[in-house]
């Protein structure tokens, strides 16, 4: 039985699969054809934290392939009325997977070690594994060949950045990083890269112009994630120089595509005009988090 908890779990076939599984299933989602592959099955989907694309994507995807889902509230008093390792071991053996987000990544840990079935990280503090399996789904949608592509994060070196940054080097995708110095990778965090992903060609920079010189994509996400309200107003002084606007864009190659993971705070991280403008990809980008998953869903329970 596997897990998916973070993009070090998989390697470089599993991520390949996942996408062909992807590819034919959204094919034929556009044919009108929903092949009913995890009939029977029951996903119970468990959130600390709000979620649009994640709760949605997980289950219109699984009633897509026949099976149904719930969504746990705090009535299960998860964290509260029992250990979790209880809560892990009683609901495994009632539902087929799992789908977790969590305040502390070591929650989506402890659930898994004590889980009987399958669990999905549904974004932690320190990953988001589901999002950057879309993006660099999306991303090979737009350009073809993932190898060789580069990608450039710009601004706070967070949970999806940490989960790019890992699946850029299973993939072999460039990674430029441009942040403040104290909104960087750790070290600890480039040791754990050094020894996941010995590969990764990873620059990183405090200038946005040179970190979009030569990218095929441009990354951005909030510069306050869940958790980080309270020091909203530091950060916006932090990042005001990392603000992807018209003329950062022009800096990147003609054809550079603009992504984000969303949910975005239009004017801050990003203008009004390039989230909506010619090189933004982001609906697509969302919209593939339910393909990829449907993807991720079948890897795991067929
Ligand atoms: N991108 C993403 O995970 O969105 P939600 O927080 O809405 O699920
Ligand atoms: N970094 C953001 C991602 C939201 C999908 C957060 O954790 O809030």
């Amino acid at each position: 039985m596997r897990h998916l908890i973070t993009i070090a779990d998989l390697d470089v076939q599993e991520i390949m699969e996942i996408f062909t599984i992807t590819t034919r299933l959204k094919t034929e989602y556009r044919q009108g054809i929903r092949a009913p592959l995890l009939a029977g099955r029951v996903m119970a989907l468990l959130f600390e934290k709000q979620s649009l694309r994640t709760r949605v994507s997980f289950e219109a995807g699984m009633a897509h392939l026949g099976g149904s889902s719930m969504m746990l509230g705090s009535d299960t008093g998860f964290g509260k009325r029992e250990s979790t390792a209880d809560f892990a071991r009683v609901l495994s053996v009632m539902v087929d997977v799992i789908v977790l987000r969590s305040k502390m990544h070591q929650t989506v840990v402890d659930v898994a070690r004590h889980s009987s079935c399958p669990v999905i990280n549904g974004l932690t503090d320190a990953f988001h594994p589901c999002q950057v399996l879309a993006d660099l789904y999306t991303l090979q949608e737009h350009i073809g060949s993932l190898r060789g592509s580069k990608l450039a994060w710009i601004g706070d070196c967070n949970n999806v950045a940490r989960s790019l940054a890992l699946a850029c080097g299973k993939l072999g995708v460039r990674m430029a990083v441009a942040s403040p110095p104290d909104y960087r990778f750790t070290h600890a965090f480039l040791a754990e890269l050094n020894r996941s992903v010995p590969e990764l060609d990873l620059t990183m920079t405090e200038d946005p112009q040179e970190a979009v010189f030569d990218a095929s994509a441009v990354y951005t996400d909030v510069w306050a994630s869940m958790g980080q309200e309270s020091e909203r107003e530091q950060r916006q002084r932090d990042f005001a120089d990392y603000q992807i606007n018209k003329d950062l864009m022009a800096s990147a190659p003609e054809d550079a595509i603009f992504m984000h993971c969303l949910p975005a705070r239009r004017g801050e991280e990003v203008t009004d005009e390039v989230i909506d403008g010619p090189h933004s990809v982001v609906v697509a980008q969302a919209g593939n988090r339910m393909h990829v998953q449907k993807g991720i869903l079948v890897w795991l329970l067929c």
